[in-house]
């Protein structure tokens, strides 16, 4: 072959690796930039380590013959599929171009998705899908149809194998929602994302009501109502980067152990600042979020979930270098009470960590579940149950510290001793009992403070003599259920030891198909 020819062939791939990254071309890139919005190659490159990727079927291109798109071709389909590496290690990513077509789902874009799908799990490494997409590509019907099922019987089969990460930048409407649905995180990002199942035209139509995309389904409405997305970013750059500190607490797979932070300490471990940070009085509030700063590596706690059901807060942290999952009742908001909203978001996350080998360590100060006809006419006992069905099968290490009140059921449900937690610590503000003096002394003593010559007075004394008696932690260690009763300033160094001790941690759970968890 002469050199001339072989220059030509060179050319050749050279202006089609060039025509591939134009994607949908020069004005509809402008379009997509004046939007607010950055390309799906743009993306790819802020997300990934840098000239890590390596992209795999830049040249697929449909094989659609109806409505003049056997006219219309683009290099790659839509959508840029391929590996690299985030702080080193291997991630999968796909990113939907909404340059092309809309980003909209053919036949042959959905099998570049899971060309990668079936590597990262044959390969045991994480899924990243940025989305931006109109949907299913209208002219191709049931083939999209068939594309769409394809990814999510993949994202079913990955999940709990490989953590799955779907991040939203753009549309993400009708069916395609579900399988971000499928996957672990949800990441939106303000004003340009929106997500729904059924978009404003067909709500006003059906329901009469008017609502406006972001309304219906914008990443706050997201953030807040409905707990769909767990990361909500101002911005692009942000979302990506949120993404990126997401990865520096979990493993690549399910076998594999989260990675370990830097962490050097001068010894010292105590915290004094937690002696005095919870109130006098045992009914005021105070944040969790502070007590979690005080106990864990500096600035180290990543909120997942902040902005939905806030009386529970859910984050990972590292703790001497370690990397765990908290779940903290959030006194300052409805008194830290459990409900329909916190029990799903903290039956997620329990599982999300149990399924990907970090450790838990629950912080325990809550009342009990809350009541009301709300509650029970929308199932908090299926829902409550969710929570303490996810404590229950959870195997990895699990460490408890109860600050304040342990009441009732949500005492047993908050990785209690009973339901298999490893450490159960208690500090000497400690509260654990079927449920708060008060209401209790009412109760028990009814005939004696009704009958009593000064009632108010009969009452105090009886709340007093039930307080002595079980607003404590001592009958719950005298039995057992608590291993230590701490001082407040001790607790992160009682932590360091314990997660240690429990490093090696091995359990199973009963040989079955897979458990019915309360849906
Ligand atoms: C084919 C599509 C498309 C789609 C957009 N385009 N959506 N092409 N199939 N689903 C094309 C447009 O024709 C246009 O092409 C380009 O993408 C950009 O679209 P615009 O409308 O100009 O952009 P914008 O104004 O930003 O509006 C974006 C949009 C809108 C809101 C997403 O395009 C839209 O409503 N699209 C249809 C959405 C939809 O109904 N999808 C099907 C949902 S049902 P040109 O050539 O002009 O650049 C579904 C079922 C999935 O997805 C089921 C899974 C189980």
């Amino acid at each position: 072959m002469s050199s001339k020819s072989n220059l030509g062939k060179l050319q050749i791939l050279d202006r089609k690796n060039a025509e591939a990254e134009q994607g949908g071309g020069k004005k509809r890139i402008e379009s997509q930039h004046a939007k607010g919005k950055l390309t799906a190659r743009e993306r790819i490159e802020l997300l990934l380590d840098e000239s890590t990727f390596e992209e795999i079927g830049k040249f697929v291109m449909h094989r659609s013959k109806d409505f003049g798109l056997e006219k219309e071709y683009y290099l790659g389909d839509g959508v840029v599929t391929g590996y690299g590496t985030i702080a080193g290690r291997l991630v999968y990513v796909f990113a939907q171009d909404f340059t092309v077509f809309g980003g909209s789902l053919s036949e042959t874009y959905a099998e570049k998705i899971c060309k990668i799908m079936d590597m990262a799990m044959k390969n045991g490494a994480p899924l990243i899908g940025l989305n931006d997409s109109g949907g299913a590509r209208i002219q191709e019907g049931v083939n999209s149809l068939a594309g769409y099922a394809d990814i999510f019987y993949r994202n079913t089969l990955a999940s709990g194998v490989i953590p799955q990460i779907s991040a939203i930048m753009g549309p993400c409407a009708g069916g395609a929602v579900y399988s971000p649905a499928l996957t672990d995180y949800i990441f939106m990002v303000e004003n340009t994302s929106y997500m729904f199942v059924t978009g404003p035209n067909v709500v006003k139509t059906v329901t009469h009501e008017d609502v406006t995309s972001e309304e219906l389904g914008g990443a706050i409405t997201h953030a807040t109502k409905s707990g769909v997305t767990h990361f909500v970013a101002a911005n692009e750059v942000q979302c990506i980067n949120d993404i990126k500190r997401l990865f520096s607490y979990i493993p690549s797979n399910c076998e594999d152990l989260p990675p370990f932070a830097n962490y050097s300490s001068d010894g010292n471990e105590k915290r004094t600042r937690l002696a005095n940070l919870l109130p006098e009085n045992p009914n005021q509030p105070y944040d969790i979020r502070e007590l979690i700063e005080e106990l864990v590596d500096t600035d180290s706690f990543f909120e997942v979930h902040k902005n939905f059901a806030e009386n529970i807060v859910v984050g990972f942290a590292h703790m001497g270098g370690r990397s765990i999952g908290i779940v903290g009742n959030q006194p300052s908001v409805l008194a830290g009470v459990l409900d329909i909203d916190a029990s799903i978001k903290g039956a997620r996350f329990v599982r999300f960590c149990d399924c990907f080998n970090i450790p838990l360590l629950v912080l325990e100060d809550v009342p009990g579940f809350l009541p009301g006809t709300d509650q029970e006419w929308n199932g908090i006992i299926m829902h409550g149950a969710k929570l303490l069905y996810a404590f229950c099968e959870a195997t990895v290490p699990r460490i408890t510290v109860i600050t304040r009140k342990a009441y009732g059921g949500a005492y047993c449900v908050m990785n209690s001793k009973h339901i298999g937690a490893d450490m159960n610590y208690a500090w000497t503000s400690a509260e654990i009992a079927v449920m708060g003096a008060a209401g209790a002394a009412e109760i028990i003593f009814r005939k004696e403070i009704s009958e009593a010559e000064d009632p108010q007075a009969e009452l105090q004394s009886k709340v007093d003599e039930y307080t002595e008696k079980f607003a404590n932690p001592y009958k719950a260690a005298h039995r057992g259920y608590i291993d230590e009763v701490i001082k407040p300033e001790d607790t992160r160094e009682k932590l360091l030891k314990a997660f240690k001790m429990l490093e090696n941690k091995v359990d199973t759970l009963p040989r079955k198909k897979h458990g019915n968890i309360p849906l």
